[in-house]
């Protein structure tokens, strides 16, 4: 072994000896560290949170008091400015405002927020930073008005529509679904599957906007004229293609040319929509008709409109409507939307419309007030106005709204409760032999 092979060889044998030193001084230094977390978690925490007169481990309690029966209902939120301890020991309980809003104050520290609350028998929205809110919030399907002081107006009530688009998609589709964004409009399409097939995207886009996806059929054919199961392979054929569209089946389905027997809803199970106001524009085929056809119809709070997003003409007339009825102060919502906002649980049955006089008959399947014997009793707490749908019959008369009378004469003979009514309405307001035309046309 030459002295240049035993230098390296030593080179070699001192690096390793230094890596080894390195490794146990690392080693040391861990073990350091770990002695200190262990002595500052363990020891020295504990015995500054003892002095400090609190329980180790204890953190803020941020204990949200669950929200009772009603989900609505504000929930109460430990004090408010809790880092601030010179300004929270200042405060008061009561109202307090800020630069951010007015906001209340509880005797035990707390403050309300993220929904309804009763102070002094005055109804208060809190939003989640637990100041009120005022103007239009929607709490729910519903939309309530809180005056400039955040009180709750009752009679304020906003009017709802039901827009409803058939034989689609179409190539207009997605324009119209723009203009429903734009304007946080939501609409109902009953579509056909062949439709559903060659325009996949625009359910999808449907769902994501908040929209409803309705049934039209497969083939458009008159289902009473098939047997119960052609009847449903029809709905369930164009369920299919939304599923492989979208991922979810349709909730709702309209027979075309509103053509159906409650038999077929029973073998179908789901509820069918017929419509209020027919815009006919699968007649006109004119935007400027349409439009006047709409905007000069019954647009009483819980009506359904019949369009066909198939048209051109028809998605351009939308696009004045759409962002017309909201400026007019309508809330553009789905026909279950609707519904539910009406307290109407929907039912394998037929709706036409959800107006306070139809729903004042008792022909409406699945309203709340159908069972109920006498809402006039009240107790004038702000509570029970609010409440989802149980401001029936007695808010209803009491908002005394025009169309009100008017209906009620119209529909005081169809009393006697079944979906068999609102079926001969709609099928009397309809031409039957026009939507074929519609269809084909777009079809
Ligand atoms: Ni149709």
């Amino acid at each position: 072994m030459d002295k240049k092979a035993y230098r390296e060889r030593m080179r070699r044998k001192k690096r390793q000896m230094m890596i080894r030193r390195y490794t146990r001084l690392a080693a040391y230094a861990a073990a350091l560290v770990l002695v200190c977390v262990f002595v500052v978690r363990g020891i020295i925490i504990p015995i500054a949170h003892w002095v400090g007169g609190k329980e180790p481990g204890e953190t803020v309690p941020v204990q949200a008091q669950t929200a009772e029966a009603d989900p609505d209902a504000a929930i109460r939120q430990p004090l408010k400015g809790q880092g601030d301890l010179s300004k929270a020991s200042e405060m008061t309980a009561g109202w307090h405002e800020d630069e951010n809003g007015r906001w209340y104050q509880n005797a035990d520290g707390t403050y309300f927020s993220s929904g309804l609350q009763d102070i002094d028998g005055v109804t208060y929205c809190f939003d989640d930073n637990g100041y009120i809110q005022t103007g239009w919030v929607t709490k729910g399907v519903k939309d309530l008005y809180f005056n400039d002081d955040g009180s709750y107006n009752p009679e304020m009530k906003r009017k709802m529509i039901a827009l409803t688009y058939d034989d689609g998609p179409g190539e207009y589709t997605q324009t119209l679904l723009d203009c429903l964004e734009e304007n946080n409009a939501h609409a109902t399409f009953f579509m056909v599957g062949p439709n559903v097939q060659a325009y996949p995207d625009a359910p999808k886009r449907m769902l994501e906007l908040g929209c409803e996806l309705g049934n039209h059929t497969w083939d458009h054919y008159q289902l009473t004229t098939l047997t119960l199961d052609a009847a449903v392979k029809e709905v369930t054929d164009t369920d299919d293609a939304l599923i492989e569209a979208c991922g979810q089946a349709s909730t709702v389905v309209r027979a075309p040319y509103g053509d159906y027997n409650q038999s077929i809803i029973d073998a179908v199970g789901k509820p069918f929509f017929m419509w209020s106001l027919d815009s006919l524009d699968w007649q006109y085929k004119d935007a400027d008709l349409d439009y006047n056809e709409i905007m000069n119809g019954d647009l009483s709070d819980g009506t359904i409109i019949l369009m066909h997003d198939i048209h051109e003409p028809s998605v351009q007339a939308s696009l004045r409507i759409i962002p017309e009825l909201v400026a007019q102060g309508y809330k553009l919502v789905t026909v279950s939307e609707l519904a539910a906002a009406k307290g109407v649980t929907l039912q394998n049955a037929s709706y036409t419309d959800f107006w306070d006089s139809t729903l004042a008959s008792g022909s409406v399947a699945g309203y709340e007030g159908n069972t109920t014997e006498d809402t006039s009793g009240e107790d004038g707490t702000s509570e029970d106005g609010i409440s989802d749908g149980s401001d029936s019959e007695s808010d209803d008369y009491s908002d005394g709204t025009d169309d009100y009378s008017d209906g009620e004469d119209s529909y005081s003979d169809g009393s006697d409760g079944s979906g068999e009514d609102s079926y001969s309405d709609g099928e009397d307001g309809y031409s039957d032999s026009s939507d074929s035309e519609s269809y084909s046309d777009g079809g």
